[in-house]
């Protein structure tokens, strides 16, 4: 049997990248797919030669259906099979709810949640061809504890939202559907968030938070989600697993 396929999208970025490395290491064939750099990320996976026939670099806009049918496509074509699919793409555009401008508000749910939503409308086909799949779309601690801005804690919580739905349809499919939902991450996301002293500050206050005393790194979100994919996890659907070590929870009063 050929080595199963994974679509990682925000494939270039910090924690797409993680993501990609641990899914190759487990025996995946590994498709980044991004807006920018996905070519380029794929290349840098390679040894000497320039190039690892076990990543594919494709670009897709998320938020373009056309783009999303196209993108999914080609994975299809070149590899024969998508049995995974990660939806990590994300943005956090910083905005108050007083001074909310619609196009931040509408960017934020269009990259988050519907591009998650039509990522997973155009795997379908390859899944119900062999008859199961699995999904994991990274979401956020924001979901639960808010915390960040209005529009990306409502994506995140869409997101959970969503897979729920998703779940209850894809399961007679054979598809599993999840939500891995992290904490601060040292990537480059949250460098919207101001200079490095403030994301560094950041970063204490995520450390001094945690039960653990320590930061999530992008590798143990990876983890999670190549738990999710394998047949351990075959009997879990609709769930959301925080790795956000101890930082979802409120804050100790006693
Ligand atoms: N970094 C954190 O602190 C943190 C914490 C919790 C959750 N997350 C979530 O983790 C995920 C990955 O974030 P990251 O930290 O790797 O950030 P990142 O900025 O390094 O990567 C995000 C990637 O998404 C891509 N992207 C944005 N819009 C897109 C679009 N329309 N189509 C395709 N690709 C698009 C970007 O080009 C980028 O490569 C996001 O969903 C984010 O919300 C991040």
């Amino acid at each position: 049997m050929s080595a199963p396929v994974a679509i990682v999208t925000g494939g270039a970025g910090g924690l797409g990248t993680a993501i990609a490395r641990v899914l190759v290491g487990d025996g995946f064939r590994v498709a980044l797919l991004d807006r920018h750099g996905a070519v380029e990320a794929a290349a840098g996976f390679g040894d000497d030669r320039g190039g690892d026939d076990r990543v594919l670099g494709v670009p897709v806009d998320v938020t373009d259906e056309e783009s999303v049918r196209t993108a999914v496509g080609r994975v299809d074509a070149a590899w024969g099979r998508v049995d995974a699919l990660v939806n990590n793409a994300g943005v956090e555009p910083q905005h108050s709810v007083e001074g909310l401008e619609l196009g931040d508000w509408q960017a934020t749910l269009d990259v988050n949640l519907t591009g998650a939503a039509l990522m997973i409308k155009h795997c379908i086909p390859p899944w119900r061809r062999a008859g199961g799949g699995r999904v994991v779309s990274i979401g956020s601690r924001v979901w639960l504890g808010g915390g960040s801005t209005a529009s990306y804690s409502a994506s995140k919580a869409g997101l959970v939202g969503m897979t729920r739905a998703a779940c209850r349809e894809l399961g007679p499919l054979g598809v599993t559907a999840n939500v891995v939902a992290p904490s601060f991450l040292r990537t480059p996301f949250n460098a919207v968030k101001g200079d490095e002293e403030c994301v560094e500050a950041y970063a204490r206050r995520f450390t001094a938070a945690s039960p653990l005393g320590r930061l999530v790194e992008p590798v143990d979100v990876a983890h999670a989600v190549a738990f999710l994919l394998s047949d351990r996890a075959r009997a879990i659907t609709g769930e959301t697993l925080h790795v956000a070590a101890g930082t979802q929870l409120a804050p100790r009063i006693d």
